[in-house]
């Protein structure tokens, strides 16, 4: 396995991503970790990833330089070469040429990391630096340079330890993987063992060798992928001792609660269902600000949720799915970052219902579970829906939440989810919805005069919601949305198509 130091680089996570599509297992662990944990890891090799700092900034993340006699191989990707240098008694410097974006690497020496490709060639790879290595410590030597850094790709005489500067996750540097690939399997030895179906077996296995045989499970079940994998990885593990509860929060989109209980039975989970949409609407009365209406949501489903569990006996184990990106965001190497919407939504209820936890996704990239929900034979809309906030249709209804309002904004979405499928949209972006607005505007129809609600569209493309932009739709797709939903939907006699991107608005409009 392959051990990542983030020194807080964007594309940290793409780093072992890469690194487990090549089969090996990696994982990120912030560069402040001490030495102990770092050999207790046991890894066959070390990356160190690139980062935002400069060596010589007062705060610069550092690594004791005992690391460079563990004998473990390591390699440095753009700061993480800036600091091998400086650590080594190299010099950096701040340089006149930044280079940001693609450049012409040309190898010069013949090496493992570059196994497979050709000295004298020029690869196109993508660099994003200001800083650059001024010379050398002691014992090293250069393999590949470009036009503006004569020092693109380094290596120790004798130890195992490389430096690129430019990024090899990316993909915009075309030979990436090869480099990756070459220094996981040509210098550090590893063998390609991790792979998504020993990953079931393997956490199957776990969780029957931890539950004992009078225990009992509980999950909560979204309909979403994360807890439906949850769910079904637990279930193929313990059977029926597994109880899924899904409750109903009364702001759920149209037809989807007989949906995912149909979906959830085909499957063979026997779920406990809730129906508490009343007790949820009742405390939104009368509430317009967003965040309450998060917290109260929030709040409610854990009541909801702790009351349903204590109908069943021997409940010792809550079952989660939290994923990877979740796990090392808590610990990463991070600047303080403000709160601008509370999403996590259910924090807190392994510790008030005095429950275990059981995570078996904590170690996953979305994009694995998505492997292992297609072994597990769940269907392509689930694989691939479109991201829904736990508090739903309440945070895209703007203003007070009410029996009316949810019905005009079910019928909305419904026809733009339906549009939006049919057109082979839906798959093609992040999310797309409607929001129903607070305001009413004059219409006319036949030869009347309307007074009547707007809908906004909001369709959006993303990596990972971090950032956003508003999709650039077809006109007559447009077109079809708004006649159908202002012709089909009453109490809406207009549409507008929302053409913001994050920042500065952010995708849901509360
Ligand atoms: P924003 O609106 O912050 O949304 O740009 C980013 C992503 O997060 C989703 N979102 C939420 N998810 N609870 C959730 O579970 C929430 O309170 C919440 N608010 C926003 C949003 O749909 C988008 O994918």
């Amino acid at each position: 396995k392959i051990l990542v130091l983030d020194f807080g680089s964007q594309t940290t996570q793409l780093i072992a991503r890469r690194i487990r599509e090549l089969g090996v297992y990696s994982e990120i662990k912030p560069c402040f970790v001490s030495l102990e944990e770092i050999k207790g890891f046991n890894p066959s090799g070390i990356i160190l990833s690139g980062g935002p700092s400069s060596v010589y900034d007062k705060d610069a993340p550092m690594i004791s330089a005992e690391i460079f006699e563990l004998g473990i191989p390591i390699l440095g990707i753009c700061y993480g070469l800036q600091l091998i240098s400086y650590l080594l008694g190299g010099k950096v410097e701040r340089s006149e040429k930044r280079e940001f974006g693609p450049a012409y690497i040309k190898i010069i020496e013949e090496n493992a990391l570059f196994k497979g490709l050709k000295k004298g060639e020029k690869y196109k790879v993508w660099m994003s630096h200001s800083d650059k290595i001024e010379f050398l410590p002691e014992g090293f030597y250069v393999l590949a340079e470009t036009e503006n850094t004569p020092f693109a790709a380094v290596a120790h005489v004798e130890k195992p330890i490389y430096g690129v500067q430019f990024h090899p996750e990316v993909v915009h540097t075309e030979i990436g993987q090869d480099v990756l690939r070459n220094f996981v399997f040509e210098i550090c030895g590893c063998t390609a063992d991790w792979s998504m179906p020993s990953f079931i077996e393997k956490t199957v296995e776990d969780i029957k060798n931890l539950v004992k045989e009078d225990e009992k499970v509980i999950c909560a079940l979204s309909g979403g992928i994360d807890s439906t994998v949850t769910a079904l990885l637990v279930h193929k593990a313990i059977g029926d001792r597994l109880i899924p509860i899904f409750v109903n929060n009364g702001v759920l989109r149209k037809n989807e609660p007989e949906e995912v209980l149909s979906l959830m039975k085909s499957l063979g989970l026997k779920v406990d269902y809730v129906d508490a949409s009343s007790l949820f609407l009742e405390r939104l009365k009368g509430v317009e600000d967003p965040e309450k209406k998060r917290k109260i949501i929030g709040e409610t489903f854990i009541e909801v949720f702790e009351k349903e569990a204590k109908k069943f006996d021997n409940v010792v184990y809550l079952a989660q799915g939290t994923l990877y990106p979740d796990v090392i965001e808590s610990v990463s190497f991070k600047g303080p970052s403000a709160t601008i919407k509370s999403h996590h939504n259910v924090g807190g209820l392994p510790e008030r219902m005095h429950l275990k936890l059981i995570e078996p996704l904590r170690e996953l990239f979305k994009d694995e579970v998505r492997k292992i929900a297609e072994l597990l034979g769940l269907p392509k809309h689930i694989i691939w829906r479109q991201p829904f906030p736990g508090p739903g249709l309440a945070i895209r209804i703007i203003g007070e939440v009410s029996e009316e309002k949810l019905d005009i904004l079910r019928e909305a979405d419904a026809i733009v989810r339906e549009e939006m499928l049919n057109s082979g949209w839906y798959y093609k972006v992040w999310q797309s919805f409607a929001v129903l607005l607070p305001v009413k505007t004059v219409g006319v129809m036949g030869d009347a005069r309307t007074y009547e609600y707007v809908v906004a569209i909001r369709c959006v493309e993303s990596q990972d919601a971090m950032t956003a932009d508003w999709v650039k739709l077809p006109y007559d797709l447009l077109e079809r949305l708004s006649n159908r939903i202002i012709n089909e939907v009453k109490g809406v006699n207009r549409v507008v198509y929302d053409i913001s991107s994050k920042p500065p608005a952010t995708i849901e409009w509360e």
